[in-house]
């Protein structure tokens, strides 16, 4: 987490610069400060509005503005933060840093500043590729200036190569790392399923479960506050999206799947989600009606999430991880579950009526694994999170010793 850092970022001009909006909403559920400088050229890719929308601040541009230089001038503006970030970093401005050319704010502000700095490079790959910007970016890594990306791939000048900015959440990671703030699950991937699924019977009616998603939020805010990249399939509920968390929301276990499988490949998966075992065969396009003899549903089989990821040829995540929702005998039959799905780890919980367990503020699991069965305390499902999460910090730890 980034609660109370401050960070000044600097948005010069590049088409990249829209992503430098995300980063800010980011940086924000993390708990972090915002101030930000926009370049005459980054102006020309968002406006000042939409900046000072996410920071929830006023937008710096102008160095020579007597009100920035009453109420803070441009050396204090750069001291005052934790961190420098400029996203994007055009090679003009990484130019301009190298020589320590200071001809408006954001550079006079690299020039002033007293702080770590970090640059998110984006720019077409011939300019990135010039022996000039190569050479400048080796001078300011030799003085200790943090560079994430860029990243390789489709341009949007229509060339292919390495010049695309990183990824927002990679230029957290990068953030956390060089804050010191870094979570144990860092640079780590997450994929957390949670929620109901709801499959259709016709255009307005559905069968479902009664699962709220408490359990299943909780995991991601959990994996995303170790600072793991997370993402969360999630069916319908009506809980707020955890911070830090990427969520897509979907209706039906086929949905639910697809979403899944386009995830990977990731470190972790967790199958949070009471997903429907069955769906409606032929789902009619019309809503069905009342007549005198009463509607038949034939069922079919839905596709088992959980064990198409555990199965997954090439993309297995190091790490899957299931519930087995049981009303009896709940850690003999999530020893069975397990084999049954080819996952390394059932959290076994108890979903019988008396147990609170759907839609309940607490949870009581049994972990198990290849090694036996180990049963938690009665706990808050945010407190079985934390704990979940802990333990895959340390096996993913010390399998990447062995
Ligand atoms: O959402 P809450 O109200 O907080 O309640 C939490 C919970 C009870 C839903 C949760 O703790 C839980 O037990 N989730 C799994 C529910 C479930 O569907 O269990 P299951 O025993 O039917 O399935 C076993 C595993 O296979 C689960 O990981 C499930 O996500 C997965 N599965 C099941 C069927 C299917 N078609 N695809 C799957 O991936």
């Amino acid at each position: 987490m980034l609660q109370g850092k401050r960070i000044l970022l600097i948005v010069s001009g590049g088409i990249a610069a829209y992503k430098a909006l995300e980063l800010v909403r980011r940086l924000r559920e993390r708990g972090a400060e915002v101030r930000a400088i926009l370049t005459k050229g980054g102006a020309e890719f968002i406006t000042p509005l939409s900046l000072s929308a996410l920071t929830e601040d006023r937008v710096y541009s102008d160095l020579f503005s007597l009100t920035d230089e009453a109420e803070m001038g441009h050396i204090q503006l750069s001291r005052a933060a934790d961190l420098l970030v400029v996203a994007p970093a055009t090679a003009d401005i990484l130019a301009k840093m190298t020589a320590g050319i200071a001809d408006d704010l954001a550079t006079t502000a690299l020039l002033a500043t007293d702080k770590p700095v970090l640059v998110a490079p984006a720019m077409n790959v011939r300019m990135w590729q010039h022996a000039a910007t190569q050479e400048n970016i080796g001078r300011l890594r030799e003085r200790g200036v943090h560079i994430v990306g860029p990243n390789k791939g489709p341009m949007a000048c229509g060339e292919f190569g390495p010049g695309r900015m990183a990824e927002v959440m990679e230029i957290i990671a990068a953030i956390e790392r060089r804050l010191g703030t870094a979570g144990a699950l860092a640079g780590r991937k997450a994929l957390v399923t949670s929620g109901p699924t709801h499959e259709p019977i016709d255009p307005v009616r559905y069968i479902a479960n009664r699962s709220s998603g408490r359990q299943g939020h909780a995991i991601a805010e959990a994996f995303a506050a170790a600072g793991a990249e997370t993402l969360l399939v999630s069916g319908p509920v009506s809980l707020d999206d955890p911070p830090g968390v990427r969520v897509i929301k979907v209706e039906s276990a086929r949905e639910m799947l697809e979403a899944c499988l386009a995830a990977l490949p990731v470190d972790v998966a967790v199958g949070a989600a009471a997903v429907a075992d069955w769906r409606v065969a032929g789902v009619p396009t019309q809503k069905l009606k009342k007549k005198a003899e009463l509607p038949e549903l034939k069922l079919e089989e839905n596709p088992d999430i959980l064990a198409q990821i555990a199965r997954h040829r090439e993309a297995r995540p190091r790490l899957v991880i299931g519930f087995a929702a049981e009303t009896e005998r709940v850690a003999e039959q999530g020893r069975a579950k397990r084999q049954r799905k080819g996952c390394d780890w059932i959290l076994a919980n108890d979903v019988s009526a008396e147990s609170g367990t759907f839609g309940g503020a607490d949870n009581e699991i049994t972990l198990i694994d290849d090694s036996g069965a180990e049963t938690w305390p009665r706990l808050s499902k945010h407190a079985v999170a934390r704990r979940l999460v802990e333990r895959v910090a340390r096996h993913l730890a010390s399998e990447s010793k062995r």
